[in-house]
């Protein structure tokens, strides 16, 4: 195993300004005399790296996301980062803000117009379709997780890359569905120690009364229209619903009256969403139902739900959410396939985390420490590594340090409990000197016979461990 150094904040502060300072002189190369750009050491705004500091919280999000999936029986799919552009303007809505501004969309050397993917929705919908997923016996639970890319102004917990883990489930339109999938929602924040959390509910109807409701939406908004800032003033006609997710004072006011999805519902509609809330309160988890959630996408139909953590200064942050897409399958060609699903944001359920200081990943211990001394050693030292490991023990090393000393103290505070020792004696003797961590005895035993000695080490450690402390006489 090799040794990760943990990431320190300041010493990469540091080295990011000399690095910067190197990076801002021109680079001349003397043979051509031609002067190079300066490469630029430090990531796109809005993209990051995640350092193996922080790696233990990913780890953990991402094995309870994939193992719940796997008990609600998902299968997984990875799905390419960039898909044809057009999969993704109208399922979203042309006029939206997220296709005019957010999309990194660009022209291919083959003249395609693709997009790098700004959520997984429309291409995980591509893939059941390619791959003739509806000739299967319905409902096709797909999960997929990777990264998300919009052009949005970076802030903390949104970035212009991102990570989402998504739950889709294609082919039924039985509202237990939708409650099962906020289950799964619930069950991966229990899991991984987010109690503070709060789902939101609401039906936006199927197409037809959803675009009757916007128009009513549009009258009202266009009576209010002098008590709304500008920015709303100009999307009334276009993604009126849009107007709902104003924070500022005046404009919420004015939504407070405004005529709401829920009363607007066409009859069956109104008996899903019925039925999806007496499902939820068998759940026992806490939901509430907002009538002004709509969600950006306009391939939405129906239930609509967002998943909010609220921190100690009383703000909210979307952990997640989605609904049901009951209509974009057929308008990619498909047959008429209703779909429900959500996605987890990973990088919020990390910052959640750390912020609650949940249980994060734990990696398995070492239990033999690998030391050697002498170029030879190292040589052969590679190999007994490999051994230890075929046999099934975590093992750690250091190669890169010469010094013995500073190799055993490692394996101290690693807490290993046994240490190999290769030096230049035994790397020409083919021996290893197999010093047994607790005891302290140490021996010297031929190449081949390392596993089993390394092996009854550790058999005696768990004798030594396990023997019980004698009591203490009393006088
Ligand atoms: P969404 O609400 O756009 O839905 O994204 C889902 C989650 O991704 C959000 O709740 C948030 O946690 C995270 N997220 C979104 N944008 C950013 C960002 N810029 N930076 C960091 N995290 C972000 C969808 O994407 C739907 N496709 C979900 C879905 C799946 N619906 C049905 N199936």
């Amino acid at each position: 195993m090799t040794l990760a150094k943990k990431s320190s904040k300041s010493a990469s502060k540091k080295t990011s300004k000399k690095l910067s300072k190197i990076a801002s002189k021109k680079i001349v190369n003397e043979a051509s005399s031609a002067v190079r750009e300066p490469v630029m050491l430090q990531s796109v705004r809005g993209m990051r790296d995640i350092l193996p500091g922080e790696q233990s919280y990913w780890q953990q999000a991402r094995n309870v996301l994939k193992h719940e999936a796997e008990e609600y029986g998902f299968g997984r799919v990875d799905v390419p980062i960039i898909e044809f552009e057009n999969l993704y303007r109208q399922p979203i809505g042309e006029q939206t803000e997220m296709v005019e501004r957010e999309f990194y969309s660009f022209k291919t050397r083959g003249r395609d117009n693709v997009v790098l993917r700004p959520d997984f929705t429309p291409a995980v919908a591509r893939t059941y379709l390619q791959h003739s997923m509806n000739m299967l016996t319905q409902p096709i639970k797909l999960f997929s997780m990777g990264t998300s890319y919009r052009y949005d102004r970076p802030a903390e917990g949104r970035y212009r890359e991102f990570h989402q883990a998504n739950y889709d489930i294609f082919g039924e339109n039985d509202p237990v569905l939708d409650a099962q999938v906020i289950q799964i929602a619930y069950r991966v924040l229990q899991k991984l120690g987010i109690k503070n959390v709060q789902f939101q509910v609401n039906s936006i109807g199927t197409r037809e009364s959803r675009e009757q409701y916007s128009d009513l939406l549009k009258s009202y908004f266009l009576s209010k229209k002098n008590k709304l800032p500008s920015k709303y003033r100009d999307i009334i006609e276009t993604d009126p619903l849009r107007i709902f997710d104003a924070t500022d004072d005046k404009t919420v006011q004015v939504c407070a009256g405004a005529p709401q999805a829920i009363d607007h519902l066409d009859k069956e509609s109104r008996e899903h969403f019925k039925n999806l809330l007496e499902y939820l309160d068998e759940l026992d988890l806490p939901y509430m139902i907002n009538p002004m959630l709509n969600r950006g996408m306009e391939y939405y139909t129906r239930t609509v739900f967002e998943i909010f953590a609220t921190d100690e200064k009383g703000l909210r942050h979307a952990l997640g959410g989605g609904g049901r897409y009951d209509d974009l399958i057929e308008s990619f060609g498909g047959e008429p396939t209703p779909a429900i699903g959500f996605a987890f944001g990973i990088d919020r359920l990390v910052l959640e985390m750390k912020r609650l200081k949940t249980k994060s990943y734990k990696p398995p211990r070492p239990r033999v420490y690998l030391a050697q001394l002498g170029d030879l050693a190292k040589k052969k030292s590679l190999r007994i590594f490999a051994d230890v490991e075929n046999a099934g023990i975590l093992v750690a090393e250091s190669f890169g340090r010469g010094n013995l000393k500073e190799q055993m103290e490692q394996a101290v505070k690693m807490g290993v409990e046994v240490t190999l020792i290769v030096g230049q004696k035994e790397a020409l003797d083919s021996t290893v000197i197999v010093k047994n961590m607790h005891t302290g005895t140490q021996e010297t035993i031929a190449r081949e016979k390392v596993i089993d000695a390394v092996k009854s080490a550790m058999k005696q450690t768990i004798v030594v461990k396990k023997k019980p402390k004698p009591r203490k006489s009393k006088k």
